[in-house]
């Protein structure tokens, strides 16, 4: 880790990331039991959770990502949608779950579910590792959340300022003073 990242505050450390991790896994399994689950991994800031949360799965699992950016200047949203990286398999009769890193305004998963909804998998859910409800701007709900949030930046375990920090074990809060 570098001098920078070493004094950045710790939100949530990697030892209780991995326990709640866990316990997600273990109630997604039991809801998904017996049936095949299609994970969809939304680019760049899922990575580290979607690989962490497929490995606490007790199910069949196939994955996909959705290369999607809605971040006009790296800090909030723009409502602006550029869609990086398509999927590369049908959704058509799947139960397919979207993979968060983080649920800010929600204009964001309010087009993921607008967009992947016509082409008619056979249930949609979503799971996102933090949720900044006092964030909200679109009524939308995640069916699984990791940890509620206050309305901080967050970085580390996926997540990035600027494409930066998104190696960290633990996630952290990056106040305005280190974002220049
Ligand atoms: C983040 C996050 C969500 C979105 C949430 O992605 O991964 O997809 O923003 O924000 P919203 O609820 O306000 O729409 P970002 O565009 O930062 O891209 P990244 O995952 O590549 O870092």
């Amino acid at each position: 880790m570098t001098e920078k990242a070493e004094k950045l505050e710790v939100l949530i450390d990697s030892e209780n990331i991995a326990r709640r991790v866990k316990e997600l896994g273990a109630q997604i399994s039991a809801e998904y039991r017996g049936r095949p689950l299609h994970l969809i991994g939304i680019l760049k800031g899922s990575w580290v959770f979607l690989a962490d949360l497929a490995r606490n799965l007790d199910l069949d699992v196939t994955l996909d990502f959705l290369g999607f950016t809605s971040y006009g200047d790296g800090q909030s949203s723009s409502g602006q949608v550029k869609i990086t990286k398509d999927l590369d398999s049908s959704i058509e009769g799947r139960e397919v779950l979207i993979v968060e890193d983080i649920l800010d305004t929600g204009r964001t998963l309010k087009y993921l579910v607008e967009v992947l909804s016509v082409h008619k998998p056979h249930n949609l859910r979503v799971v996102t590792l933090l949720n900044k409800r006092s964030r909200r701007i679109v009524p939308v709900k995640a069916d699984h959340v990791g940890f509620e949030i206050a309305d901080v930046f967050v970085v580390g375990y996926g997540l990035d300022f600027d494409q930066k920090y998104r190696q960290l074990p633990d996630i952290h809060v990056l106040h305005p003073a280190q974002q220049l």
